[in-house]
């Protein structure tokens, strides 16, 4: 090996060699060394001190093998590696990299790396793994790629890369390519592989969510040896490649969903695809949704028997469903939704004796239900909603004790509903609306789904009677539909004490009397209907004075007396109350003036006092721990950099329960600030005027374990955690006193209610999402035992005087019953066994605690995916549920990639105006579509393919710096927003 090799000097390097020309070796390390500082200078900023090492000026020439992320070859003394990979490195990257001849494995994923990709990168011709994924490289993939002849492993993924895939890069003479990635950025044309090219080594080919085009090419057929293959997301036409998939023996996962392939013989035949499938003896995933796909379900389908989840939603299928399917034993998701599917339900389907989810809504499906779906022991979700179904609810759904979820909307059902529906105490969701079914609400239904925590929904039937007092026990539900029936009688009082309430619609019945006061003292109530009814009297002054009513209606009854546009009735117009011929007011445009008007003085101060005690935690306060801690900044964002409590144990100041009565006047109403599934918090005044909220959990519910649990929780510590300032544990009473934070919960914030708030700009909006995701990580990673959040959504992420993010009511579900059972010894048992029944709200829950399965740290993944997609669309995901029909992923999923912009635009437009530094379009529109992206990997179906909290958590302190990095140039960030960047 000669001097000769090298292509390039540039002029140090070469009086460097020249210096110690004796030594032909040394002289080659050298210049290697030379490379990597000239890689290094066109770094512009590495936050983490990660080249540290690299400006060592050590005369031992060997150095550079020490510098971190490099890796030489001892023998030879070359550079072997550079793995920088997730180190927040922001700049270009240097051609110089092309000098380290001997380079096997470059790994740059995961940084800030813009520019384009430099061409001379081809000239590492030993290069195997060449990894820049996770980057914002832009322009097109260089030619010269196509000199990689060793290389195995290539990944391109999720740039911004455009143009087409040069032919030459698949198609090389080199046979050992075995994992191609290039998806999600934005690369057009076809897939360029000619018949000449092979690629007979490949077992990964990843082109997910790029604008290809044309026909999945017939030269794949040579790669044998494919595993997997994603194409998901592209604009690929032509006939599903049958053909190719028939070589593929050891195919597992086939992605095809989102493009424009048509089925065999003009899109009428389905079953030379099925065919060409059944050697393959690994499968296990496919998916077509979204491909407008015709022809019928061949029977063939049941030969795949391999298979663990089918999705073909959202295609033109039609026909019956073949009995065949039932053969795929292993089946634990089935989703043939939005086709054309006819004919009855197969009774066989039955068999699948591992089927979790099953999906046939939005069919023609007809007949009736088949009584043996109560067979089914894993089934959690059977969604059968908008067929035309007809007969009654089989008595057999009983059996089903895993059910979560129950849709059975918009069919033809008739009959009563069967009381026995009450033993699936597992229902979270029951939807029987737009049915024909009569009788009245059985009492043992209701009483017996006091757990259903999410939705109920009865409406547009022909139900009869009475509310049965029964509802009152479900005091975990959000949502309750009565709407479009013919009950009557007077609405209960006791409906008051479903605590959990936020949505209420008992409109177009037969309701009558008095509308009861407990309701609008309801902590969480937003929504509620009474349209079309008979109720009389006053509207109760609770309604009015509740800080959580956003939306009312109350046309149509017989209500009478003097309204005003106060407290919570200030966002309402006339059209709330027309039809109510006896209300008057002149605060309202278009009511008729009252005759007398007499309005007491007191009444106003009462609602201005009402207005001034908003939701929970929404006070002007101090946090107490800032107090006794003030000097001890806790470390911030990284992960290494987590404060691991060990042994130091901290002193709790001891509040007795006297002096808890004391600090909140006896636990007064008027100091309760909210109310939970689990018991009132209220807010206080120490004696030393420090501000607090104690958490009063209800005696009933309590765990036996609780004392020990809130050892635990004390010792979870961290910056984004709200801190339990004590506990005070007696036998008839327990409570959590917390610091009462400042600036409300990021709820108030996003739905800021009577004007009162003003809402975030982006950058405060991602250092939130930061906050969270390091709190979460922390409980996931680093605490000393692992704590599952449970219930993570905005009411329980409080801001503190900085806006800093805390997150609050962790492991709460652990403190009160159903969570003993794990726990046994010492503190490293792990959170996780919690009962599922005790997590989660609506619109966050993940969808396999509908399955059966255990509060888990994938379910806070889901959660934050939520927030995410919460965040950025500005949707509450109840009312995507509640309003559309669909949970948050589908509703994002379903525009992505390419109906992004209306969301983006609005995005924009809703935090712009609130910004505190001038928006950058193209950088705000980068950050909302990669918060979109991370929003639906974090909400994917499959819990075991989210994101860890940890990865999560980086990347948003990515864009967290992305963002803040791109604003710096104003500094105005600096002075304005310290403790966001
Ligand atoms: C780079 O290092 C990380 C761990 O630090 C490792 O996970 C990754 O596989 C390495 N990259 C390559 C291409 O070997
Ligand atoms: C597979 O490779 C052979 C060369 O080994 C080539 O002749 C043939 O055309 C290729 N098949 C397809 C379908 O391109
Ligand atoms: C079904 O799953 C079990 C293991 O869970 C496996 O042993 C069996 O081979 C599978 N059956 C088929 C047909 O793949």
């Amino acid at each position: 090996m000669g001097f000769c090799k090298f292509s390039k000097f540039d002029l140090l390097s070469l009086i460097i060699v020249l210096y110690v020309v004796h030594c032909e070796n040394d002289a080659q390390i050298l210049n290697e060394r030379v490379s990597l500082l000239s890689f290094m200078s066109r770094i512009t900023d590495d936050p983490k001190g990660a080249l540290e090492s690299w400006k060592n000026s050590s005369s031992d020439i060997l150095h550079v093998c020490k510098w971190s992320g490099v890796t030489c070859d001892m023998k030879e003394n070359r550079v072997i590696e550079v793995n920088l990979t997730h180190k927040s490195l922001r700049g270009t990257i240097s051609p110089a990299l092309s000098n380290l001849s001997y380079l096997e494995i470059l790994d740059l994923s995961g940084n800030f790396f813009e520019g384009q990709i430099p061409g001379e990168l081809g000239f590492l011709y030993r290069l195997k793994e060449l990894s820049l994924s996770s980057n914002h490289l832009e322009g097109e993939i260089p030619f010269e790629m196509r000199f990689l002849q060793e290389l195995v492993y290539l990944n391109l993924g999720s740039n911004k890369l455009v143009g087409e895939i040069p032919m030459s890069l698949l198609c090389n003479g080199s046979n050992s390519l075995q994992y191609l990635d290039l998806s999600n950025n934005s690369l057009s044309g076809e897939i360029p592989l000619e018949s000449q090219c092979e690629l007979r080594e490949l077992r990964y080919l990843l082109l997910w969510s790029n604008r290809l085009v044309g026909e999945v090419p017939l030269a794949l057929s040579n790669s044998t040896k494919l595993e997997w293959i994603d194409l998901e997301s592209n604009l690929l036409t032509g006939e599903l490649p049958s053909e190719i998939l028939s070589k593929m023996p050891h195919l597992k996962f086939l992605y095809l969903s989102y493009n424009r392939f048509s089925s065999h013989n003009g899109n009428t035949n389905l079953k030379p695809f099925f065919a060409s499938l059944v050697n393959s003896s690994n499968l296990q995933e496919i998916d077509l949704a979204g491909n407008y796909l015709g022809g019928e379900l061949p029977s063939i389908i049941g030969d795949l028997s391999t298979l663990v989840q089918i999705n073909l939603d959202t295609n033109l299928i039609y026909g019956p469903i073949p009995p065949q399917i039932s053969n795929i034993v292993n089946l634990t998701l089935l989703n043939l939704s939005s086709n054309l599917l006819n004919g009855s339900i197969p009774s066989e389907l039955c068999q699948m004796g591992r089927l979790e989810r099953l999906y046939l809504s939005n069919n023609s499906l007809s007949g009736h239900i088949p009584y043996a779906f109560g067979n089914m022991p894993h089934l959690g979700l059977l969604d059968l909603s908008k067929n035309k179904l007809s007969g009654t609810i089989p008595e057999s759904f009983a059996n089903l004790v895993q059910l979560r979820r129950l849709l059975l909307y918009e069919n033809e059902l008739s009959g009563p509903i069967p009381p026995s529906l009450g033993k699936c105490i597992n229902l979270e969701i029951l939807d029987l609306s737009h049915n024909m079914i009569s009788g009245i609400v059985p009492s043992e239904l209701v009483a017996g789904l006091s757990n259903l925590k999410l939705y109920l929904n009865l409406s547009t039937n022909l139900l009869h009677g009475h509310i049965p007092l029964e509802l009152s026990k479900m005091d975990m539900v959000l949502a309750i539909d009565l709407s479009k029936n013919n009950l009557s009688s007077g609405v209960p009082s006791q409906l008051g004490s479903c605590i959990a309430l936020e949505y209420l619609n008992l409109s177009h019945n037969a309701f009558e009397g008095q509308f009861p006061t407990s309701i609008g003292n309801l902590p969480y109530l937003k929504q509620l209907d009474l349209s079309f009814n008979h109720f009389n009297g006053e509207l109760p002054q609770s309604l009015q004075e509740s800080s959580t009513l956003k939306v009312m209606n109350f046309s149509y009854n017989d209500f009478h007396g003097n309204i005003t546009n106060k407290g919570a009735f200030s966002s309402l117009t006339v059209t709330s109350f027309f039809g109510n011929d006896k209300l008057c007011g002149s605060s309202i445009k278009g009511l008729p003036n009252c005759h007398k008007p007499k309005r007491a003085r007191h009444f106003l101060v009462a609602i201005l006092l009402s207005l001034l005690i908003t939701p929970i935690f929404c006070l002007v306060g101090y946090p107490l721990v800032l107090k006794s801690k003030s000097k001890k900044q806790l470390p911030a964002v990284n992960a290494v950099k987590y404060e691991l409590e060990a042994s130091e144990e901290i002193k709790y100041p001891r509040i007795s329960r006297k002096q808890l009565i004391e600090a909140t006047g006896g636990f007064s109403s008027s100091s309760l600030i909210g109310s939970g599934r689990f018991g009132h918090v209220y807010k206080g005044v120490l004696r030393d005027n420090t501000r607090i909220a104690v958490k009063v959990i209800d005696s009933k519910e309590v765990s036996g374990s609780f004392k020990r649990e809130c050892q635990v929780l004390k010792r979870a510590r961290h910056r984004n955690l709200i801190r339990i300032i004590t506990t005070c544990s007696r036998p008839d009473f327990k409570a959590l006193v917390l610091p009462l934070m400042p600036n409300g919960s990021l709820e108030n914030h996003l739905y800021p209610s009577h004007g009162l708030k003003n809402g975030l700009d982006l950058v405060q909006l991602v250092s939130i999402c930061s906050d969270v995701a390091e709190g979460l990580a922390y409980l996931h990673h680093y605490s000393p035992v692992r704590v599952v959040h449970c219930d993570l959504k905005p009411s329980n992420i409080l801001l503190d005087n900085d806006l800093t993010a805390l997150v609050t009511d962790f492991g709460i579900a652990k403190l009160v019953k159903g969570g003993d059972e794990s726990v046994n010894g010492d503190d490293s048992a792990s959170f996780d066994s919690t009962d599922g029944l005790l997590c989660g709200s609506i619109g966050y829950i993940a969808p396999e605690y509908g399955m059966g399965r255990h509060a888990s740290t994938q379910g806070d993944v889901y959660s934050f995916g939520v927030l995410l997609l919460e965040i950025v669309t500005g949707k509450r995901p109840t009312d995507v549920l509640f309003q559309e029909g669909s949970n948050m992923h589908e509703w994002v999923k379903c525009r992505y990639p390419n109906k992004l912009e209306p969301i983006v635009e609005e995005a924009i437009a809703r935090c712009a105006p609130r910004a505190t530094v001038p928006c950058n379009r193209k950088i705000w529109s980068d950050v909302i579509l990669e918060l979109i992206e991370l929003g639906l990997i974090c909400t994917q179906y499959n819990p075991s393919i989210r994101p860890s909290m940890l990865d999560v958590a980086h990347e948003v302190s990515l864009l967290k710096q992305y963002l803040c990095g791109a604003n710096s140039t104003a500094l105005l960030i600096e002075q304005t927003q310290p403790n966001h960047c």
